[in-house]
């Protein structure tokens, strides 16, 4: 259980993060947000968004994580991909 007490708000938060992404990623309804996670970003991030410690992605779902990273921060990462990683724009 203590799993899905801490994924939950995190899953508000991909929800955001996925809903604002430019139309880069085309037309993308409400219910397209976890569909565009799975294709676009869960080979790198994971299906649930946990990371991958291979490629050095972060896990998402970690509060720590959450408490590093300001929503601003997020978006303009995901807008403009992160420069010397493999995280693409
Ligand atoms: C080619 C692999 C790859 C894909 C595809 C990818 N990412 Fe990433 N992403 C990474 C890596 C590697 C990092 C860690 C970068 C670093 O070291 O700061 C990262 C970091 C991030 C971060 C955190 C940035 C920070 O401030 O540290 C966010 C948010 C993110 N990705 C969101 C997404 C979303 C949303 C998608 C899909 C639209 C996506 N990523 C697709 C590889 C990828």
């Amino acid at each position: 259980m203590k799993t899905f007490v801490q994924l939950t708000p995190c899953l508000g938060i991909l929800a955001i993060i996925v809903m604002t992404v430019p139309p880069a990623f085309g037309a993308t309804s409400k219910s397209g947000a976890k569909q565009l996670f799975e294709s676009k970003c869960s080979q790198c991030h994971g299906p649930n968004g946990k990371g991958i410690a291979a490629i050095h992605s972060p896990n998402f779902t970690s509060p720590k994580w959450e408490a590093e990273h300001s929503d601003q921060r997020i978006i303009s990462m995901i807008t403009n991909g992160e420069k010397g990683t493999m995280m693409p724009a």
